[in-house]
């Protein structure tokens, strides 16, 4: 009897400890929207196929087919339906609707009538499109007219592609995000020689600069003429990480706080406040941009939400400034050094896939509490979260499949993201990328991301890997 008494009383206590453990559907709010993501040029097609022009990405990536999308939708949204997800980000591709870039050189209706079927396709298995104009697949042709982003034409052509979207398919599409992780495309792209790389200094500010115009514009169209009757939301993905002091020393916080600001306070802190962090304009005050009146009116709290990337953290090192110093290159600029481990231990498992992800899921809730009080809480979507693996083709495809590794990756971040919520995050959403295994930017098809594994030796088939039967399950009562 006592035993039993015994036995029930440690029950009882170890169930608090257990439910802070364990993950469940009903700790996130009812309308909380799961869902998973995508983007055009990883998925959908070789490029030409179906009317697409020419995108800066094809150069790079030759005649390779994506994993066929374009063609296997409706495979696509089963398997968004195979997982009890309701809500889908995919990405629009310029070039496909736009294949000379500008509005007025003519639309691809293929491409208008591929985007309907796929919006219709999901509506009809009751999923919610999220779609994001502008995940890196800029139209050549704007790249060799005028520089691409380098240019004030970019903000108009990407306005008229973006009115194009909205007057095609807002009807049905609700959630926009006007452009994927432009600290990528405005740093990397001119880092790696894409589009162009003649100024490392002046180039990366440009772009952004005109990105930000691009996206705030875009904003303003949709609230001006679309929202009163289509009655959806614009927002924006931008790409995050939480950077931990190296040494508890001054120096050391201020250069995490410049990292911050050098990556996405870059682009969020035009938006909310109109004009770039504080560092940015102390340190970079000869080449970066400044906003007229005008544009600041038009840039400052033009969105709805923020969408949120978020795979890695790291620690951060100040470099000290000495007067003599002559900047060399844009990623120069912030003055300090980030690091992957302290004191020789790692600040997460490094992921198998990606040499440049190390696992850190308390840092996805750090960047939502950053956002929470030092951005008035806004609203937020994690617009990607994700896991890669190496791809190994030796491994049967039964073995491929079991991808624990994954489930606990998403479960881990997914706690952070439970912790968040309840200290007052405003967040509405959580996407996994990716919905499959495709190209990936810079690594081709080397790692898998995907909640379903592509047979690319047997014409792209996709079978739901370990993680999205655990989705499945998780999702099961929403
Ligand atoms: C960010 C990008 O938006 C996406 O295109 C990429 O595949 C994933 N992160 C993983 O690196």
């Amino acid at each position: 009897m006592l035993q039993n008494t015994f036995l029930a009383l440690s029950l009882l206590l170890y169930i608090p400890a257990l439910s802070t453990a364990y993950l469940e559907r009903t700790d996130f709010p009812s309308d909380f929207k799961f869902g998973a993501a995508s983007s055009a040029l990883q998925t959908e097609s070789s490029p030409h196929e179906g009317g697409r022009g020419s995108g800066t990405w094809d150069f790079f990536l030759g005649d390779i087919p994506a994993v066929q999308s374009y063609y296997k939708y409706k495979d696509d949204v089963q398997s968004l339906k195979n997982m009890n997800v309701k809500n889908y980000r995919f990405s629009i591709s310029w070039p496909r609707l736009i294949p000379n870039g500008k509005l007025s050189s003519g639309v691809n209706q293929k491409g208008i009538d591929f985007y309907n079927n796929l919006i219709d396709e999901l509506i009809a298995n009751g999923i919610e499109p999220f779609a994001t104009l502008f995940h890196f697949d800029l139209p050549s042709a704007l790249q060799d007219e005028y520089n691409g982003l380098l240019s004030l034409n970019f903000v108009d052509d990407f306005k008229d592609y973006a009115d194009l979207c909205f007057k095609s398919f807002g009807d049905r599409v609700k959630h926009w995000i006007t452009i994927n992780e432009p600290h990528v495309f405005a740093s990397e792209g001119y880092k790696m020689g894409l589009p162009i790389q003649n100024d490392p200094k002046r180039h990366p500010y440009a772009a952004a600069h005109n990105i930000i115009l691009a996206h705030a514009v875009t904003f303003k169209l949709y609230q001006d003429t679309y929202k009163p009757t289509q009655k959806g939301e614009v927002g924006i993905s931008l790409s995050a990480q939480w950077f931990l002091p190296y040494a508890p020393l001054p120096s050391d916080k201020q250069a995490a706080q410049r990292a911050w600001d050098f990556m996405t306070g870059w682009f969020l802190d035009p938006l909310v406040t109109g004009d770039y962090p504080f560092s940015m304009k102390a340190i970079v005050r000869d080449r970066l941009p400044t906003f007229t009146q005008e544009e600041e009116e038009v840039v400052r709290g033009s969105f709805d939400f923020i969408g949120i990337n978020y795979y890695t953290s790291r620690y951060t090192k100040s470099l000290k400034i000495e007067p003599s110093d002559v900047p060399t290159s844009f990623d120069k600029d912030h003055y300090l050094q980030t690091l992957t481990e302290k004191d020789g231990v790692p600040i997460g498992k490094q992921a198998g896939g990606f040499d440049q992800i190390y696992i850190y899921p308390a840092g996805l809730g750090e960047v939502l509490l950053h956002l929470k009080d030092s951005y008035s809480n806004l609203k937020i979507y994690i617009t990607e979260n994700g896991y890669p693996e190496k791809r190994n083709d030796s491994l049967e495809i039964q073995t491929a499949l079991q991808d624990d590794v994954r489930i606990h990756f998403l479960q881990d971040h997914l706690k952070h993201v439970k912790k968040a919520l309840r200290e007052g995050a405003n967040i509405k959403g959580y996407f996994i990328w990716s919905l499959l295994d495709c190209m990936e930017m810079g690594s081709g098809y080397t790692i898998r991301f995907g909640l379903n594994y592509v047979d690319y030796g047997d014409d792209y088939r996709r079978y739901p890997k370990k993680s999205a039967t655990w989705l499945r399950e998780f999702l099961t009562d929403c």
